[in-house]
């Protein structure tokens, strides 16, 4: 009897595992809340060099300059060979506990390897604010480019 049932809720099961929402595996789990980032544009700002972030979206912006843009392009724009990451946050459901995960253990998908940071220590250090300055330009506040440092 319960044989019968299992190819249905198989299908189900892989109708979710492929939409495009579903968040990325492996993942950490118990990552608590995402950190927060503050940038002040003017309204009509078309680059980040018109804008002020934390200190800590400025450090995400270094490090990502320094160790993630030689393959995922200026501003996280992608290249072709490593995907836009505003996309991947926007459209493919990378969330915090994915970043984290993905950024410490790296990973082979469709497109290539993401390599693993997990011994560089300035890039660990860094995760909390690659996150920040990374999902300031998904959620669209940030525009491409070097922004300028808060001054306290
Ligand atoms: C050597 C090239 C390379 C470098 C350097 C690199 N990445 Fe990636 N990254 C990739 C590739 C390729 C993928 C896509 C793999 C796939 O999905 O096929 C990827 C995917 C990702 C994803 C998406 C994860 C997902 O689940 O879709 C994130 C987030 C990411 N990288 C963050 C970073 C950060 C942050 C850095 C810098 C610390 C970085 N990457 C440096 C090549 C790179």
């Amino acid at each position: 009897m319960m044989r019968k049932k299992i190819p249905c809720i198989s299908a189900v099961l892989l109708i979710i595992a492929s939409s495009a929402q579903a968040a990325h595996e492996p993942r950490v789990d118990d990552a608590g809340d995402p950190p927060e980032y503050t940038v002040n544009c003017p309204e009509e700002a078309t680059n980040a060099s018109q804008c002020e972030v934390d200190k800590g979206t400025y450090v995400g912006w270094r490090t990502f300059a320094t160790n993630c843009q030689v393959c995922h392009g200026g501003s996280a724009l992608g290249s072709t060979f490593a995907p836009n990451l505003l996309e991947r946050f926007n459209k493919e459901g990378v969330d915090y506990g994915r970043f984290l995960y993905v950024v410490e253990h790296g990973y082979h998908g469709k497109m290539g390897a993401m390599p693993a940071w997990e011994k560089n220590v300035a890039v660990m250090k860094a995760r909390d604010d690659l996150y920040r300055y990374l999902k300031a330009r998904a959620d669209g506040k940030l525009p491409q480019g070097r922004p300028k440092r808060m001054k306290k």
